[in-house]
């Protein structure tokens, strides 16, 4: 039997084709991770789909312990009360609008703006073009979760927000309420509701508050551009569905609540500072995820529940002189799997506090300081040349017309954490829609302070897990 003879020259044929084989296929394994295709069609349908209600579905449950506790959660476009118009461009300016407003009340916390002086209402009520911003200071409050507050429990769509620690809902008597989807709570209908007094060290945890003659504590959260929210600080039952309920939580009873948006019952503090939700149940861990804005679907904000295990870790970083904002470890930033050149000293938390990149719930675009926008934006403009550029709309500068095509090539976006983890987007976490005729812009914009704000567009999907125990924060991509 005649053996194949293997000669040198067919030896280094073979070596070459495999070596040919070998570089075509990491190319192609380099090209699928660095450009992913965006589905404009899809992308576009869920847009406009926005005015048409649907059956809100949750699509995700995760493993729950007994000490966990959950919490639907809803998108903004679900709430009854947001379906105002038929015209995606309007929805779009007046979320923009809220989310600049969000922007400015955020970084008047920073050592860089003067802080909101207290009981000044300061008004400009000709500062935007949509009427649809009351309620602006609150930020742009694009989910909210479904609570109960009282027993027996009365549910509520409240805000989430990890800016802020208070949380505080409008309470009857009103001595000036705004419009809200629920039944105003009424305090005297709650046998759990129990004012709490001057004395107390909730009281004195708060940034802005006062004693009454009676010697109960009032609070106040002022919001920078004249709303605010003034009432009685109170302890309460909070409950969280089925799930569980907690007692003697410390919550703003608000009878004066100015500027606030129109739906939301109130608010939900998620931050850092000692009187925030998390950690007045002194949970370990809290997680949301956010559903795509313009869908009708829900998911859910959980307690004590464990991250899911494919999670991207990053480091969840504090700042002693701003306890409220949760900052995450940023150290860089990639287009289409080149890293763009950030000097690190642009986006770190400095140790005079100053810097750094805090995660936002209410923030929708997420903000980096404008030497670091400028690169992001070049790096993707220069790989997005085959695409017809179309011009800029409100604060983006990087915008596509993409009329008429189905799907498209796009480079990948990601995040680079210390720790060595990176977080690639989905083409709909950074081209958002602006109408509903097929342009889309680069969902990314400039802030001249030297504080970055990773905004909820580029969390949409992902289930965002803070580790309060061990300072993690975990992203989970297709978790919601
Ligand atoms: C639930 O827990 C089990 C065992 O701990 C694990 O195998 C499973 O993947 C978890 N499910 C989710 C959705 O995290
Ligand atoms: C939609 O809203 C935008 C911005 O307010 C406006 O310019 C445009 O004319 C509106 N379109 C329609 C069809 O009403």
């Amino acid at each position: 039997m005649a053996q194949p003879r293997i000669t040198g020259l067919s030896l280094a044929r073979l070596i070459l084709s495999l070596l040919l084989v070998t570089s075509s296929s990491s190319q192609d394994h380099d090209d699928q991770h660095h450009f992913q295709v965006f589905h404009v069609s899809d992308s576009l349908q869920q847009a406009r789909q926005v005015f048409s209600p649907n059956l809100a579905q949750s699509l995700y449950f995760s493993n729950y312990s007994a000490d966990s506790l959950s919490l639907t959660l809803h998108p903004r476009s679900s709430l009854p009360s947001d379906r105002y118009s038929n015209n995606y461009t309007f929805l779009t300016l007046s979320r923009l609008a809220r989310d600049d407003a969000r922007v400015r009340w955020l970084l008047s916390h920073t050592r860089d703006s003067p802080a909101p002086s207290p009981y000044k209402r300061v008004r400009h009520p000709d500062q935007f073009e949509s009427p649809l911003i009351s309620g602006i200071g609150l930020g742009s409050g694009e989910y909210f979760a479904r609570i109960g507050v009282g027993r027996p429990a009365k549910e509520f769509y409240m805000v989430i927000d990890t800016g802020s620690d208070v949380s505080w809902l409008q309470c009857q008597p009103c001595y000036d309420c705004y419009q809200q989807s629920d039944p105003i709570f009424d305090s005297s209908a709650s046998s759990t509701y129990e004012p709490l007094t001057c004395k107390t060290e909730q009281c004195a945890s708060l940034d802005i508050s006062a004693c009454s003659r009676m010697g109960s504590c009032i609070y106040q959260v002022s919001y920078g551009d004249g709303s605010y929210t003034v009432g009685n600080f109170a302890t309460e039952t909070i409950s969280f569905g089925a799930t569980g309920a907690v007692p003697n939580v410390a919550i703003g009873c608000g009878h004066d609540n100015e500027g606030l948006f129109s739906g939301s019952a109130g608010l939900l503090g998620l931050g850092g500072g000692k009187l925030s939700l998390p950690s007045q149940i002194k949970a370990n861990s809290f997680s949301y995820c956010l559903v795509n804005r313009d869908s009708s679907s829900t998911s859910t904000l959980e307690f004590n529940t464990a991250r899911p295990a494919d999670a991207v870790l990053a480091p969840l970083l504090r700042n002693p002189s701003i306890k409220t904002f949760r900052y995450v470890g940023l150290t860089g930033i990639s287009v289409g799997g080149r890293a763009v050149p950030i000097p690190s000293s642009l986006i770190a938390l400095g140790s005079d506090g100053r810097g750094g990149v805090i995660i936002d719930s209410g923030t929708s675009v997420t903000r980096l300081r404008t030497e670091v926008y400028s690169l992001v934006r070049d790096a993707f403009r220069s790989m997005t040349q085959n695409l017809p550029p179309a011009g800029g709309f409100s604060l983006f500068d990087t915008c596509y017309n993409l009329n008429g095509m189905s799907r498209v090539k796009v480079p990948t976006l990601s995040f680079q954490f210390s720790g060595g983890k990176t977080l690639s987007l989905p083409p709909t976490n950074y081209l958002i829609p602006v109408d509903d005729g097929g342009k889309f812009c680069f969902a990314f914009a400039g802030t001249s302070g030297p504080l970055s704000i990773m905004g909820n567009v580029q969390q949409q999907g992902t289930r965002v897990s803070f580790d309060l125990a061990n300072n993690y924060i975990g992203f989970s991509p297709n978790k919601c």
